[in-house]
């Protein structure tokens, strides 16, 4: 893309701590929804990306993961995809091992991390501590001498949102990240699932470009023609920019998540990118078990 073609886009911001700190309760009260009280055992088994538009009109879009040790894999993920992590710290807890773990995968992807100190109502809320406790993980707030940018929210009373979304946005503005709206869509399998009614089933983020209805998609080893697009609330959407997640039907199969996605011009050239990367796959598990 030429300079001149980028024009800005939403911050993508991946929200990442331990099991039961707030995070989806943190994303559902940014959102003003409620995810968390509809889980199985209020655990987060898979991840969820939404976008929210703030009342001054700026996008951001969110991805939620799980806290639960068993998750790695969709941690890793999450990080790679993201411009910024949020990492939400209990108050009361403190730094716990999937908050250690948290911070690696920011790291190794070399997104920039805002802390964001949840549970701050509870009586034996110790935020001083957390802000100690990351210090041992290099990462130092304001508070503390350090750059981290850090904010104490709760969750349940809905305080400290909007200083957090202004964290956000600083951040944000530092990356200066921008995309081109005007070219072929491509970007990350965040999910996927086989659907008993609808057949496979993925979770996208774009990340440059526009997907719209009716491209013609290869998603890792698999292909196909959008049949429909549907938001994070579930309506059909026509077209997706940048930084937008969207659920695309009309794939072939289930593509693995975290595998990149393109646009391509016809079905034929779709169909010898995605047969081609079937026979690696098929190659490389063969050397696999002769090894
Ligand atoms: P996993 O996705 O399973 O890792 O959990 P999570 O980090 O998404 O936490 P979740 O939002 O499911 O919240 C866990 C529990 O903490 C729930 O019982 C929430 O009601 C509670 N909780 C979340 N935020 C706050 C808060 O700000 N204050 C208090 N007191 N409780 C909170
Ligand atoms: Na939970
Ligand atoms: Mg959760």
């Amino acid at each position: 893309d030429r300079p001149e073609d980028l024009t800005p886009r939403p911050p993508v911001v991946t929200i990442m701590g331990h099991v039961d700190h707030g995070k989806t309760s943190l994303l559902d009260a940014l959102r003003a929804t409620n995810v968390a009280g509809g889980e199985a055992g209020g655990i987060t088994q898979h991840i969820g990306a939404y976008q929210v538009t703030l009342e001054s009109g700026a996008k951001m879009t969110f991805i939620d993961t799980p806290g639960h040790e068993a998750f790695t894999a969709m941690r890793a993920r999450g990080a790679s995809v993201t411009d910024i992590v949020v990492l939400v710290v209990a108050a009361d807890d403190g730094v716990m091992p999937q908050t250690i773990e948290a911070i690696r995968h920011a790291k190794a992807a070399n997104a920039p991390i805002i802390v964001a100190i949840n549970k701050i109502d509870r009586p034996d809320a110790n935020p001083t501590r957390v802000r100690t406790e990351l210090l041992q993980y290099d990462i130092a707030v304001e508070e503390m001498g350090g750059e981290t940018q850090d904010v104490e929210v709760s969750a349940l009373k809905r305080e400290g949102l909007d200083r957090l979304q202004e964290a956000i946005l600083l951040q944000a503005e530092l990356l200066d990240l921008k995309a081109n709206t005007n070219r072929s869509a491509e970007g990350a399998v965040i999910e996927a699932r086989l659907d008993r009614g609808r057949g496979p089933v993925a979770t996208v983020l774009v990340q440059n470009g526009t997907l719209r209805q009716g491209d013609m998609v290869v998603a890792g080893t698999e292909q196909g023609r959008v049949r429909a697009m549907l938001d994070d609330q579930g309506k059909p959407v026509i077209a997706a920019g940048p930084s937008v997640p969207v659920e695309i039907l009309g794939l072939s199969g289930v593509p693995s998540a975290g595998e990149a996605f393109v646009v391509v011009e016809d079905e034929g050239r779709a169909r010898e990118i995605a047969e081609f990367r079937q026979r690696r796959q098929r190659d490389s598990s063969a050397a696999a078990g002769a090894a």
